[in-house]
């Protein structure tokens, strides 16, 4: 058979009705009506029925057709025919059409399958198999096949749709895509580094690039003015859902522009992205301080499908006589709240009592939570008597509240107690409720953050990184209140609650950038050790420049509304970071340490604070990867020494069997005749007495939502 000849199976018509054709592709599915054997034949465009009948093919063709199984590698001869009246297949694009075979060619055949990889019920109205039954490291680890069914491979051609839609957009306003070196030295964007060790360099390692930052920003002063990049970023970062650790941003970088520049070139991109997958975004798009965000929302990437804003009563309870409120008060803290419009039927008295005020709220981090319901024109809760008439009068007026309404109020010393506890509830209740439409959209800019966050230290860190331009340039690096009052020209793009992408406007002035740097407590030597290769570049006419990065495969999972980025990602890795295809991260061979000379690494003894006479300190710093000052020893040592003597304690009084630590009660299945116990902590309920909710004998923990 001659493949120059062969036709997709999605693109025939019934105007091609009479026609010889060559087909080539997968057994889908099979069906054996006694002699008549129906078949469907998957390539990448699409299902073709496909029919060995015994009037049309010779006994050999009919008699190997008997033999094929599903995703046989296959190419099929015949003559495009109409179906009979009555077997179309609507479930199909081209169900009113069917090819009769007279010659096959079995090009490969296939083991029995782990999973389905058809989707498409061969008559019509029967039920057709999905993945969603399959267990995802199993999809991973036979990926090639995933990628068959039909919903894989249309999210990756959909990606590169999408890609190409990013190329042509920035090319026509003038940008120039650049690539920079995946081998490389440390960006600092917060995450730890992918190392390389250099075989050349013995004990030199390369960093994978956790953004291409630097290098843009040396691109810009190369005087480029316009680049992007669709770049391969890596971060070692703690593992959440719509993270991982190598991802796809589009990497952007401009000169002798400022923020509305950015603005308006990212949404209209946005907006024809967005149209790839049928969605219509309105221009321009709301922007929002960061402060605004936190205040009405409790997040920095708020989720405005829906109301239920905060509404900041503090003043309303200036005077209370309410104990609880007037004790936070007087601590200094706050009181908002969110008015659920008519939903007081959803939410009984019991279900606001029992479930949201003792076990929601409180897992959500808030010490108590205070509920109103809306009869009769009046607040009614098992608390408002506390409350004088001026107070609960507005409230009404605050909340616009109407018969059916349920107000909720957070109050803590903590201000962000309160915004996060609220904003989670916010969310909670957004989808239990039913009130975020389906296929809405909602995109956002967040501006002004903050420039820098306080450490557990005592100094500040960049919210961003340390590159972003401040507000104003008049600051004491030293005056670390000062320092946490600036804010930042980054913005955040965010959309339905998720960040898509993020940048700012950079510093350009080699003093700004070395005081930001002292800021942050880095030296004078550091600084040039660490970035003077960067900061040597502002010593020859750096260009006033900014950019941003969009994560892609965030922005092509919403856009094509997918369960998880992994599923726009040819080979992602799996919520534990490996391959389950590849078996990557995996060992190497002692030969390969020993060429990059890491063998001497490999020993226990090499690794800081691990050899036996180390310092306890050093070894706890090195495991958990935290910095520990001097200022802070006596105090870590003093803690150590607790724990050791706790553990000397409960060994001297440990009884003759194992201590277990579990709620419920177990038994230890590997010594057959032991008794199923719980702990004595359970028991007495000491175990559970700092946990934020409990019920029953088990720990209530919030629930992670992909
Ligand atoms: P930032 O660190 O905010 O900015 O990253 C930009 C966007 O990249 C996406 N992203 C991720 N996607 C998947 N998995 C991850 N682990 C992951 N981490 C980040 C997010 C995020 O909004 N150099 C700056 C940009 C700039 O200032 O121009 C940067 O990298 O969608």
């Amino acid at each position: 058979m001659q493949f120059t000849e062969r036709v997709f199976c999605g693109r025939l018509a019934p105007q091609d009705v009479g026609r010889r054709v060559l087909l080539a592709g997968w057994v889908d599915a099979f069906r054996d009506h006694g002699g008549l054997l129906f078949l469907h034949l998957r390539d990448r465009s699409g299902i073709m029925q496909i029919v060995f009948s015994p009037e049309v093919a010779s006994p050999e063709v009919c008699r190997q057709a008997t033999a094929l199984r599903a995703e046989y590698c296959i190419a099929a001869a015949g003559v495009v025919r109409q179906r009979l009246a009555g077997t179309e297949n609507p479930n199909i694009e081209t169900g009113s059409i069917e090819v009769f075979v007279t010659e096959l060619e079995v090009l490969s055949e296939s083991d029995a399958l782990p999973f389905s990889v058809s989707d498409k019920a061969m008559v019509a109205g029967a039920p057709s198999a999905g993945s969603d039954a399959v267990a995802e490291d199993l999809r991973l680890q036979y990926r090639y096949l995933d990628i068959r069914r039909p919903a894989m491979r249309d999210n990756l051609v959909a990606r590169h749709r999408i890609f190409q839609c990013v190329r042509e957009f920035l090319d026509s306003r003038g940008f120039v895509e650049v690539e920079t070196p995946m081998l490389t030295a440390s960006t600092p964007e917060g995450a730890r580094d992918y190392l390389v060790p250099s075989r050349v360099h013995p004990g030199n390692f390369y960093a994978l690039p956790q953004s291409p930052q630097l290098f843009k920003q040396l691109l810009m002063i190369g005087g480029l003015e316009r680049y992007f990049q669709l770049a391969r970023c890596f971060r070692d970062e703690d593992l959440r859902p719509n993270r991982q650790p190598e991802f796809t941003q589009l990497d952007i970088e401009a000169s002798f522009i400022d923020e509305e520049f950015l603005f308006e070139l990212i949404e209209e991109l946005t907006v024809r992205m967005f149209a790839i997958g049928g969605i219509e975004l309105a221009r321009p798009f709301v922007r929002m301080t960061y402060a605004e965000a936190m205040d009405t929302t409790g997040s920095d990437r708020p989720d405005l499908r829906f109301g239920l804003r905060f509404v900041d009563v503090t003043d309303v309870f200036a005077e209370t006589r309410y104990a609880i409120f007037r004790q936070i008060l007087q601590r200094g803290g706050c009181i908002k709240g969110i008015n659920i419009q008519g939903q007081s039927e959803k939410l009984s008295k019991n279900v606001l009592q029992n479930e949201y005020a003792r076990e929601i709220a409180p897992s959500f981090g808030a010490k108590g939570m205070t509920w109103m319901r809306a009869e009769g024109g009046k607040l009614e809760s098992n608390i408002v008597q506390f409350f004088s008439e001026k107070e609960l009068e507005e409230l009404q007026r605050r909340f616009a509240v109407a018969d059916g309404d349920v107000l909720i109020l957070i109050a803590d010393p903590s201000y962000a107690v309160v915004t996060s506890a609220l904003g989670q509830l916010r969310l909670h209740l957004a989808g239990r409720l039913g009130l975020i439409a389906e296929n809405s959209f909602y995109p956002v800019w967040i501006t002004e953050f903050p420039l820098f966050e306080p450490t557990d230290e005592g100094g500040v860190t960049s919210s961003h990184h340390p590159f972003t331009a401040p507000d104003r340039e008049d600051f004491d690096p030293k005056n670390i209140e000062e320092l946490l009052s600036l804010k930042s020209r980054a913005y955040d793009l965010v959309m339905n609650g998720e960040e898509l992408g993020g940048g700012s406007i950079r510093i350009n002035n080699r003093d700004l950038q070395r005081r930001i740097f002292a800021a942050l407590g880095l030296s004078e030597e550091e600084t040039r050790e660490r970035f003077g290769f960067f900061l040597r570049a502002f010593d020859f006419g750096a260009p006033p420049h900014g950019g941003l990065a969009l994560g892609m495969d965030r922005t092509v999972s919403m856009i094509l509304q997918t369960p998880s980025i992994r599923e726009v990602i040819a080979f992602p890795k799996n919520r534990s970071a490996a391959c389950p295809l590849t078996g990557a991260p995996s060992t190497v061979k002692r030969e390969q340490l020993a060429e990059l000379g890491l063998l001497d690494l490999g020993g226990k003894e090499a690794l800081p604070g691990t050899a036996e006479k180390e310092d306890p300190i050093d070894y706890l710093s090195w495991v958990s990867r935290i910095g520990i000052s001097a200022a802070e020893r006596p105090v870590m040592e003093e803690i150590l020494a607790g724990a050791a003597a706790l553990a000397r304690l409960a060994e001297e009084n440990a009884g003759p069997e194992e201590p277990i630590y579990t709620v419920a009660a177990v038994s230890n299945r590997m010594r057959p005749g032991t008794k199923e116990q719980r702990s004595e902590f359970a028991a007495n309920g000491r175990f559970l007495k700092s946990a934020p909710a409990v019920k029953g004998d088990y720990f209530k923990v919030a629930s992670i939502l992909e």
